[in-house]
């Protein structure tokens, strides 16, 4: 079982925030420790003020039910907010599994497995997790919520220690390959394009008809194509900001609702029908 005392976390923060940070590092922290999501998050035992963002989602797009188990997958889970509020928001039954590149510490009630989305070998292990055996059948459609919030800044902090994102998967270090933010617009932006694209590429292997998916984007030139292609899966695609994130961000979310009942093929997603 995971946990973090409410106290061990705000220690743990303000020893931070109380160190020599001078600069953009030192008003970023200062910033973060201030913030009311932040403060919120450390009283109701949340793992990051991430979790805020999908709580106000679900207010809005009903992603989560507590009338029947669902099957959830947290794509870019770490540390593991986003999995504890589908725990929170949904049946006791649910299955949850999250995926990403960094290890963590157990959260409650969730699977995990550390891989990289960009994977086949990733995808094939998330099939089998949910007992998939064939993809072509239409009632290997498991899934009920798809939900990516991948992308960000590798945290130092509190959340989890920085070796951690230097524990092997196979031979090779997962640092090699986070998708990290840069700072270069143009290649942040390119990157969350193709994290989006492996999202819908799961969803279109396992997401059931009238499933949802939301997706985090970092806003530039291709997102008028990005959600093009959600129009061609999913019946309705909305874009979001919450209130969670911050205004200078260039991250919104797509939130995709009811999935189609047509099959696509890879191709006709990405390219169309002709
Ligand atoms: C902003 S954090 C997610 C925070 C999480 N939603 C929460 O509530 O705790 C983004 C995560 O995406 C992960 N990520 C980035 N690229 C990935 C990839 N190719 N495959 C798997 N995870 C990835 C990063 O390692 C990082 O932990």
């Amino acid at each position: 079982m995971y946990k973090t005392s409410s106290c061990t976390k705000l220690f743990v923060q303000l020893r931070c925030a109380s160190k020599k940070h001078t600069g953009s590092s030192g008003k970023w922290l200062s910033r973060h420790v201030n913030d009311e999501f932040t403060q919120k998050s450390i009283k109701e035992n949340y793992l990051s003020r991430a979790a805020y963002k999908l709580i106000e989602i679900n207010e809005k797009y009903k992603l989560f039910t507590k009338k029947t188990p669902q099957k959830i997958l947290d794509l870019g889970m770490a540390p593991g907010a986003w999995s504890q509020v589908a725990r929170r928001y949904t049946n006791p039954d649910s299955v949850i599994l999250g995926v990403d590149l960094l290890d963590i510490d157990p959260v409650e009630g969730v699977d995990f497995y550390q891989g990289n989305i960009l994977f086949k070998s990733t995808l094939d292990i998330i099939k089998r997790h949910f007992g998939v055996t064939d993809v072509n059948k239409e009632t290997s459609k498991v899934v009920d919520v798809v939900m990516s919030d991948m992308y960000g800044f590798i945290q130092t902090n509190e959340q989890y220690d920085r070796d951690r994102i230097y524990s092997n998967i196979g031979t090779n270090k997962s640092i090699n390959r986070l998708q990290n933010i840069t700072g270069i617009t143009f290649k942040d932006h390119m990157g969350s394009i193709d994290l989006c694209d492996a999202t819908l590429v799961v969803c279109l292997n396992l997401l059931k008809p009238g499933g949802n998916m939301v997706c985090k984007i970092l806003r530039g030139e291709e997102e008028v194509l990005l959600k093009e292609r959600c129009e061609r899966l999913f019946e309705s695609v909305h874009k979001f900001k919450p209130a969670a994130s911050r205004a200078e961000s260039k991250e919104y979310y797509l939130v995709c609702q009811r999935k189609k009942k047509d099959s696509l093929t890879v191709q006709e997603l990405f390219i169309g029908k002709g």
